[in-house]
């Protein structure tokens, strides 16, 4: 018994470790439907901040065909990583000093965010899948 249960304690951490690795592999195509339902009225289906709310709005919304991103929220000197987009898209632009008009977005899962921003990557120019 004694020695199962050591042996069950070995097996476990590889177990541990091996699942998240693979619940984090993000979806494009999933965070385009989430994309397309929430995000395109500003950023637009093409992701050049084009759509019919945003063509009007100052500052536009980020033109994701470029990937100029503005933000840096963690902190490390490089703007726009995946970890910036996912701060941003959390927390909203005004925290990191930019337009209160790109709200934050609570209600999205970090899966869910994980998978827009894998589909917000597709659209820069050359990228896109489709
Ligand atoms: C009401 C319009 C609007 C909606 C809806 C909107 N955004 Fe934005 N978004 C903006 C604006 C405006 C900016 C530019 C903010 C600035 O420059 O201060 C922006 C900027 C961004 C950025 C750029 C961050 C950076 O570092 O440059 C990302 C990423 C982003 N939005 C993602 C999203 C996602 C994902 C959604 C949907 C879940 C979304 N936005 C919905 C208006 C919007």
């Amino acid at each position: 018994m004694i020695f199962r249960l050591t042996a069950l304690l070995a097996v476990l951490p590889l177990a541990l470790v091996a699942v998240p690795s693979v619940a984090s592999a993000s979806d494009a195509a999933a965070g385009k439907v989430i994309f397309d339902a929430n995000c395109s009225s500003c950023h637009g289906v093409s992701g050049k901040g084009d759509g019919p709310v945003g063509s009007a709005l100052t500052p536009p919304p980020r033109n994701f065909t470029v990937g100029d991103f503005a933000f840096d929220p963690d902190g490390n000197g490089t703007k726009g990583e995946n970890a910036d987009l996912i701060l941003v898209i959390q927390n909203g632009a005004m925290k990191y000093g930019g337009s209160p008009l790109m709200a934050p977005w609570p209600t999205l899962s970090e899966e869910q965010v994980n998978d827009i921003v894998a589909h917000i990557r597709s659209l820069k120019a050359g990228d896109a899948t489709e």
